[in-house]
């Protein structure tokens, strides 16, 4: 039996996607006979409605100095932090004097930048310590530390408290919730604003966006799974909104209980969600049928291209792809190599299935004749960048939120 790490209630299992290595497990062949497994497998709480794995992994196994994932190797992300860095300090910390930002999960400073170069103040609290090194090395000041109750202590006995307290793609990373929900409450102003943001769950079920799901995500999030948490601390949401980045997030905004009206965004959300039917279990169970149909006809696919001998790589070996290469069982006979302009992932092996990663510029120095777009939630900017590859009859094979080939 397994209980659910916000209320303690009874989970109900609904898919499994069986043995799987770390997402970002990019590895050397010395290393093959020892990589580390678990059980990814995922479930609903049919009492507070969080959706989250059954199993975790040790944190430190995931979050390192040798963390492979690179926030500003997007450049679209880093408008998307842009915009919302304009959007905090125009709304936030416009009034108040020497206003002072913490973010949770800073990674390489692509957000914080924004407000270092203002010299607003500001802190990151990073445990990955290559990546914080990297921040700091762009003026952006980081701790490098996992978030809790006693680092907002910390922070607030030695700061003061915060105006803003930032989080995007790494609340859901998190399964000791409590103890973040209640650093906030301590760290908070009160008149601050928390905002946070991750890959949404309508989202994951609508578009059967089943690589989302992998070790680092231990939540699944929904406003009322979010709404059901923070109000045991007396902290509300008072606004969602949506975006289409990482292939569909939600921006929760959340203040001490009281101090604001919720907008209007927050009813109608949840009412979305009770259309989707984000609340039953029935839902799930739909989402894993859905999701082995995605998995048989991917692995048809590509069997149907090698038994014609046509050259299919990855491009972008990104987290997610680890959940569908080893989910799908696509082997480096299947698969030639998948490209990545992440060095540290460079001349290294695929997690689990061991396809090697090779650079950005051999993939444009040789076209394959099928591009597996790992990096979906890219689309946009791969697509803009890749014209030369679809010129020269160069073609996509995506999978989200259906498998088919374009160009
Ligand atoms: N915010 C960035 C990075 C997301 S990746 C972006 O949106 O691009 C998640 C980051 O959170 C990683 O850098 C990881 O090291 C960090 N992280 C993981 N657990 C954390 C915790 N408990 N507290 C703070 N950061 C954490
Ligand atoms: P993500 O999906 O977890 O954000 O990971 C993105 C990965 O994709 C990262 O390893 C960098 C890689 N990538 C490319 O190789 N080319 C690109 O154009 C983009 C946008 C990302
Ligand atoms: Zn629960």
């Amino acid at each position: 039996m397994y209980q659910c790490q916000i209320c303690t209630h009874k989970i109900e299992p609904f898919i499994s996607f069986g043995r799987m290595p770390i997402a970002n497990g990019f590895l050397m062949p010395d290393q093959f006979s020892e990589e580390y497994f678990y059980n990814l497998k995922v479930g609903f709480c049919p009492e507070c409605e969080m959706v989250q794995l059954l199993e975790f992994v040790d944190r430190e196994k995931m979050f390192h100095e040798q963390y492979a994932f690179f926030s500003s190797t997007s450049s679209f992300m880093a408008r998307h932090f842009g915009m919302l860095a304009e959007k905090v300090k125009c709304s936030f910390l416009a009034e108040v004097r020497d206003p002072f930002v913490v973010e949770i999960g800073s990674n390489d400073g692509i957000l914080l930048e924004n407000f270092a170069r203002q010299n607003i103040r500001h802190l990151g609290v990073e445990p990955s310590a290559n990546v914080a090194e990297a921040a700091r090395e762009k003026g952006v000041k980081s701790i490098c530390a996992f978030f809790d109750d006693d680092i907002a202590r910390q922070i607030a006995s030695e700061n003061g408290r915060a105006d803003a307290i930032l989080a995007a793609n790494v609340m859901c990373h998190i399964p000791y919730l409590h103890s973040v929900a209640a650093g906030i409450k301590i760290l908070l102003k009160p008149g601050g604003m928390f905002i946070f943001e991750d890959p949404y769950l309508g989202d994951i079920v609508e578009k059967t966006a089943y690589d989302q799901i992998y070790d680092e995500h231990a939540f699944y999030f929904s406003l009322k799974s979010i709404h059901n948490l923070f109000s045991q601390y007396d902290l509300e949401v008072i606004h969602t909104e949506s975006y289409n980045v990482h292939g569909g997030s939600m921006r929760f905004y959340i203040s001490h209980k009281g101090i604001h009206t919720p907008s209007s965004s927050v009813m109608t959300q949840i009412d979305k969600e009770c259309i989707i039917g984000l609340h039953q279990h029935k839902t799930y169970e739909l989402f894993r049928k859905s999701v082995e149909k995605s998995r048989d006809q991917l692995k048809r696919l590509l069997l149907n291209l090698k038994n014609e001998n046509r050259r299919v790589v990855g491009y972008a070996a990104t987290s997610k792809s680890t959940t569908v290469t080893n989910y799908c069982g696509i082997t480096p006979d299947i698969l030639e190599y998948m490209s990545d302009t992440t060095p540290i992932k460079q001349g290294k092996y695929s997690p689990g299935t061991h396809i090697p990663v090779r650079t950005y510029e051999e993939f444009k120095a040789n076209y394959p004749d099928y591009a597996l777009l790992f990096g979906w939630n890219h689309a946009e900017e791969i697509m803009a960048k890749e014209k030369t590859f679809c010129d020269r009859n160069g073609k996509w094979i995506v999978y989200v939120p259906k498998v088919q080939i374009i160009g």
